[in-house]
């Protein structure tokens, strides 16, 4: 598809096998980001790892948090980190005495142990998992930062209107404090998304009783009810990966990915492509391509186990139709940490607790609408009661 906004070029690759020409054999071509308002005014004018220009300062960028904070061993050292911050969310659940919002505490365990791998400490609170206004302030933050990095901003395709800033992306909204307190825009790529994920594939599995069953008895068999799960029992828990996969091809935490830029013309598919052109890819739709995927609509996790219609497909950027953190040079730097911390999550979750809807809602009527903007939110959160289901001492050690 092409469109052209203001003075912008855009094209929307929407099927597996026009993305794949896009991210694998014209990647050179679109590696780098167009320029754009959160760019320039929110991520230091470019000084980030997100917006900075494919070339000699973003390969650094990259190589520093690959090596540093995304290799196996550094994930591995930081495993204990994980693990505590998903023992204290597990903690406040067995603990609460009425219905929760599970998004809420999700985000506030995730950010806990990003702010612990990556400044030491905890961002909120002592760690007893009870929801703070400050973790709510910030998800809030992270919200309008998101929005304003991505959002439609005029200026970034009609440039005369840029110094008007009719939406206000420019004035004063974020203070030094607060961008500061936000730091790299690595804590922002890997704030909203990781939580998201797994909120809806609690959704999903509270709407699906019996996939619910399946991946509790996979985990009695694997952990069973004596401890909680761990990151090293994950490569065993063969279903739950199954189920992450689809959660990924249903609601890909960002259903566009990120926008790329055409560095020179080149021609695609018969298409010619100018130069500056920008470049979204709609994860979404390839997801759901009906010429890709049997029952698209349908969430069914045996697609991706033997026997299934595509049992070898991974997420990791090399099968086009499930490419939930993107492909080629610019694909999501920490995809090694946000596939351990969702399936670790949701692994935690599903094996502690039986769940039931808030307020006798039924599974059948959840809302799975989902909200406005760059990220793929639920419209409305989630509210579960948790049902203790392990031995007691489970929950204390
Ligand atoms: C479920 C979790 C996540 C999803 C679905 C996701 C998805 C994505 C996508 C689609 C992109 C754009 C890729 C492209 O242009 O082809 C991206 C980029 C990025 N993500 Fe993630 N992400 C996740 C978690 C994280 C986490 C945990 C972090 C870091 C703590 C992170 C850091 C980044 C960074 C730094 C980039 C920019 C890479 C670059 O431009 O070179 N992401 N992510």
């Amino acid at each position: 598809m092409h469109l052209r906004l203001g003075f912008v070029d855009v094209v929307v690759a929407a099927s597996a096998s026009v993305a794949a020409q896009f991210l694998k054999v014209h990647d050179s071509n679109f590696s780098s980001r167009p320029p754009n308002a959160g760019g320039k005014y929110v991520a230091y004018n470019y000084h980030d790892i997100v917006f900075a220009p494919y070339g000699p300062r973003w390969r650094l960028l990259r190589k520093i948090s690959s090596v540093h904070l995304f290799s196996a061993k550094a994930l591995d050292d930081f495993r204990p980190v994980r693990q505590e911050e998903v023992r204290v969310l597990v903690g406040a659940l067995a603990s609460a005495k009425t219905k929760v919002n599970l998004g809420q505490l999700l985000h506030l365990c995730n950010v806990n142990a990003l702010g612990r791998m990556m400044m030491g400490q905890r961002l909120f609170g002592d760690g007893s998992g009870s929801v703070n206004p400050q973790a709510d302030e910030f998800k809030s933050m992270v919200v309008e930062l998101l929005e304003l990095s991505g959002v439609f901003n005029i200026g970034d395709f009609i440039p005369a209107l840029e110094s008007l800033d009719l939406q206000g992306v420019q004035g004063g909204k974020l203070t030094d404090i607060e961008i500061k307190a936000l730091l790299l825009n690595m804590f922002i790529a890997g704030t909203e998304t990781t939580p998201s994920t797994v909120e809806w594939t609690m959704a999903e599995l509270i709407r699906h009783p019996m996939i619910m069953a399946r991946v509790h008895q996979e985990l009695d068999s694997v952990v069973g009810l004596d401890r909680l799960v761990s990151e090293l029992d994950l490569p065993n828990l063969t279903y739950l990966q199954a189920v992450m996969k689809e959660t990924f091809r249903l609601h890909p935490a960002a259903p566009m990915s990120l926008p790329r830029i055409a560095a020179d013309s080149c021609e695609i598919n018969g298409y010619h492509i100018p130069k500056g052109a920008t470049l979204l890819v709609n994860v979404w739709a390839i997801g759901r391509d009906p010429n890709e995927w049997s029952d698209p609509l349908e969430f069914r996790p045996e697609r991706f186990l033997p026997g299934g219609e595509k049992p070898n497909a991974d997420v990791k950027g090399n099968d086009f139709e499930i490419i939930p953190f993107g492909a080629g040079r610019r694909i999501c730097a920490g995809m090694s940490l946000g596939l351990r911390m969702v399936q670790l999550m949701t692994a935690a979750l599903v094996h502690a607790f039986d769940w039931e809807l808030a307020d006798g809602l039924l599974p059948e009527k959840l809302n799975m609408e989902e909200g406005p903007g760059l990220s793929l939110r639920r419209m409305e959160p989630l509210m579960v009661y948790p049902r203790p289901r392990l031995s007691k001492h489970a929950y204390s050690t």
